[in-house]
């Protein structure tokens, strides 16, 4: 069966696009900018799968010189309505044509690895990013835990989808969106810690941290397993130099 990109959906890239950082987002987002400047040097950044723009405006308030990048047309339509000054730019699936090689400083893939079947084409794409890195850059993926399809969350409802806990690495599951006003299932593809750790091994990646960010108590959120399960994974990787 064919895997259908959510987001090519233009009611859902509408809603998505209305989305900040509330609730379980606000965890995906908080340590990022500590994590992003422990490791890098330049401003010239790359966001794979900007969707609506979100984490292109975010690496740019973080003072990045930002290019977005997604298959998606409608969603980076929205992306250009919202940050006219924005650089935003439709890609092919399997070309990224107008990127130059060896070029940015940090390229940051949040949460399109959870869109992306075949693993194949999961190490072909990491690939080609690495060939767009700087020698001394950084990619950084930011994604689902397996976790997050078994548990119910702050900003995420996975109770009516008791099948998501017998998935395997590369199947699909489903999750409803709390946060927004389209409420229909997104389906996702699940991966686990080891199906990365592989992946980044075959393109060539040396993996220099894996962050889980939990939730805490004196944060103004009705955490609900936030504080005990974490719900995003967070990947820094560089080049294997020793290849
Ligand atoms: C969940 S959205 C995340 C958007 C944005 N990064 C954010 O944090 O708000 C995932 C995005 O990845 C895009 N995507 C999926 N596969 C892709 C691919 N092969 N190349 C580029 N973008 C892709 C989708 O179209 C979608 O806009």
């Amino acid at each position: 069966m064919e895997f259908k990109n959510s987001y090519s959906d233009s009611v859902r890239a509408e809603s998505y696009s209305k989305l900040g950082f509330p609730n379980t987002y606000f965890l995906a987002f908080r340590d990022l900018a500590a994590i992003i400047f422990k490791y890098v040097k330049g401003t010239k950044a790359l966001d794979f799968g900007c969707g609506t723009g979100r984490s292109t405006r975010y690496l740019n308030n973080l003072g990045f010189e930002t290019t977005g990048v997604d298959i998606s047309e409608e969603m980076i339509r929205l992306a250009k309505d919202r940050d006219r000054k924005g650089q935003y730019q439709l890609i092919k699936e399997d070309r990224f044509d107008g990127l130059a090689k060896q070029s940015f400083d940090l390229i940051l893939s949040a949460f399109t690895f959870d869109n992306i079947p075949d693993f194949n084409k999961r190490i072909h794409l990491l690939i080609r990013l690495r060939s767009l890195m700087k020698h001394d850059g950084i990619v950084i993926l930011l994604d689902s835990t397996p976790e997050i399809y078994f548990h119910e969350w702050a900003s995420f409802s996975t109770k009516d989808f008791p099948e998501n806990r017998k998935a395997k690495g590369g199947d699909p599951v489903k999750i409803i969106m709390k946060d927004v006003e389209d409420k229909r299932a997104v389906e996702d593809i699940i991966w686990f810690e080891e199906d990365y750790k592989f992946s980044f091994d075959m393109a060539g990646f040396e993996l220099l941290e894996t962050a889980k960010p939990l939730g805490r108590d004196n944060e103004p959120f009705v955490w609900i397993n936030e504080t005990s399960i974490a719900p995003w994974v967070i990947y820094v990787l560089g080049n294997n130099h020793e290849l």
